[in-house]
């Protein structure tokens, strides 16, 4: 079995009956997802709050009830992938370009649980180019003072056109040169005007699913 998968299905085991359920977004979190529709099919009640809308879609498709911030004050469990995990457990997110939504249910959890196949565990953040969505307006200067805290910064595309994500935001991909402080560079970029958040999701993260070399489950 691919490890995405191992690792995605084995999260939904941790959904109890009753839960609110931060659902999200990526390719190894398909997995939940699906495995939680087929649960719901035989009698789980559960309600989702997607982190995107391309995960809104497919929860819908599987069945999963869903809500939102205008009618819960918390979720139970979020469960999402992630592009980097490193041994503190700090996280790059945001590949896939859903980085605020997937930041603002983390925060909003009780419990947040990391999908993530071997290949994503590192001892240091970094080799993945950190995603930081900024807005439209000013993004040339925003641009200019992430560069400033010594990030090379690429504007992420999608056919020759800025991506947009969900909210109507840019990203630029950053890279660095040395390793850094991840709980240091999340607050500073983040006190940058027009960066609207970082996929640095430092202290979040309470348990990650992922495999050993002999492709078995592990949890850290
Ligand atoms: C999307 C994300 C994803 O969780 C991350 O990119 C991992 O995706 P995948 O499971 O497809 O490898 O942060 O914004």
């Amino acid at each position: 079995m691919n490890e995405k998968k191992l690792v995605g299905e084995k999260a939904a085991e941790f959904v109890k009956d009753g839960m609110i359920v931060g659902l999200g977004t990526g390719s190894t979190v398909y997995y939940t997802i699906l495995k939680l529709g087929e649960r719901v099919k035989k009698g789980l009640s559960i309600k989702g709050v997607p982190t995107s809308i391309q995960t809104e879609k497919l929860a819908r498709e599987c069945g999963i009830p869903l809500t939102n911030f205008r009618e819960i004050e918390q979720i139970d469990l979020d469960i999402d992938g992630a592009d980097e995990v490193s041994s503190e457990l700090d996280l790059i997110k945001g590949g896939g370009g859903a980085l605020l939504r997937e930041k603002i249910i983390a925060k909003a959890a009780k419990q947040c649980i990391i999908v993530a196949d071997s290949s994503k565990m590192v001892k240091q953040l970094g080799e993945f180019r950190l995603p930081v969505e900024v807005t439209p307006f000013g993004c040339e200067m925003t641009e200019k003072h992430i560069r400033t805290l010594g990030f090379l910064t690429e504007l992420r595309l999608s056919t020759d056109e800025p991506f947009v994500t969900d909210n109507g935001n840019y990203i630029f991909d950053c890279s660095y040169t040395k390793g850094y402080d991840p709980k240091k560079i999340e607050q500073e970029l983040n006190m940058i005007p027009g960066v609207v958040e970082n996929g640095l999701f430092v202290g979040m993260a309470d348990l990650v699913i992922t495999v050993d070399h002999d492709k078995k489950i592990m949890l850290k």
